[in-house]
């Protein structure tokens, strides 16, 4: 019995240690930011090019498929965090789990330093600017505590302090996936559950709506070259 006793009240001391888990290891510390800026993009282009990033993020981070995600233009320590918390599953992915396996990190530090050099996408020109999306982008809704994502996430999306990533150019797609997965819990590498906290509070619509202001228009050259392969490949483009 009172070995029982022992284990139950053992028990119930580790589950406080255990939901007080951090949801990342990356903190902006000195050393970290010294290494973001002595990072080097050449090798960090080689780098990309070995291990073919381009697979699935398209050259130099803008995919042609806009069911991929764009990497281009997100600031370094962004990147990196990423990165970091994809090799330690903070941040869970099966893919990018095994990208980042093997890498230290100085290379990831020079991967996110060539990625954050390349050109992103532009907005869309017909996005949607819905004045309840961008009451939402500037003003957020104190009644449900979302602050506005332009104070995190720049004026124009173009991304904040460490942290916050650039938002403008990426593809609706995945910008709806992973603002789903903030919201139901499966994606938990924000530090302060911040993300996690705005993404709960907001409508599936107005993640829609948010997703069509900040999103990106598949180029109208990669669409073209998409069809003209498939023509040159005897295949109908109808
Ligand atoms: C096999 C496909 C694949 C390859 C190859 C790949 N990635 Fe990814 N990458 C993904 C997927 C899928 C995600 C999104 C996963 C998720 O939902 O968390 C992702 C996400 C990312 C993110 C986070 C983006 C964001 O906005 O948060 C970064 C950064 C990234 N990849 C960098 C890289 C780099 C650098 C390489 C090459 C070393 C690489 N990826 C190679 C599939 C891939
Ligand atoms: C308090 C600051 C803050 C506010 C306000 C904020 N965000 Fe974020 N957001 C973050 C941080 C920090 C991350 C990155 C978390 C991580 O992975 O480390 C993030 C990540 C995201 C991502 C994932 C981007 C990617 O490439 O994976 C999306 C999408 C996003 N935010 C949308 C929004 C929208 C839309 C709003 C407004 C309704 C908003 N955010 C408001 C701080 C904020």
């Amino acid at each position: 019995m009172m070995r029982l006793l022992t284990v139950l009240i053992g028990l119930a001391l580790l589950v406080p240690v255990a939901a007080a888990e951090p949801s990342s290891q990356v903190a902006f510390d000195v050393p970290t930011l010294q290494l973001l800026r002595a990072a080097d993009p050449a090798r960090g282009e080689a780098l990309a090019k070995e291990k073919k990033c381009s697979k699935c993020h398209g050259d130099n981070g803008v995919s042609e498929d806009p069911e991929d995600i764009n990497i281009a233009g997100m600031q370094p320590s962004y990147f990196y965090k990423q990165l970091k918390d994809y090799q330690d599953e903070s941040r869970d992915d099966r893919d990018m789990l095994k990208q980042t396996r093997d890498l230290d990190d100085q290379q990831m530090a020079d991967l996110a330093a060539w990625f954050a050099a390349q050109q992103p996408l532009a907005p869309a020109a017909d996005r949607n600017t819905d004045p309840a999306v961008l009451r939402l982008v500037y003003e957020g809704d104190p009644q449900r505590l979302i602050k506005a994502c332009a104070s995190c996430h720049g004026q124009q999306g173009q991304g904040g302090q460490f942290d916050s990533p650039r938002l403008t150019g990426q593809y609706p797609e995945y910008f709806i996936y992973t603002l789903t997965e903030f919201k139901e819990g499966d994606r938990y590498n924000d530090i302060y559950g911040r993300m996690r906290t705005i993404a709960e509070a907001l409508t599936e619509e107005e993640i829609e709506g948010l997703a069509g202001y900040y999103g990106a228009a598949v180029p109208v050259l990669l669409t073209n070259m998409r069809l003209w392969s498939r023509f040159l490949a005897n295949e109908s483009v109808l």
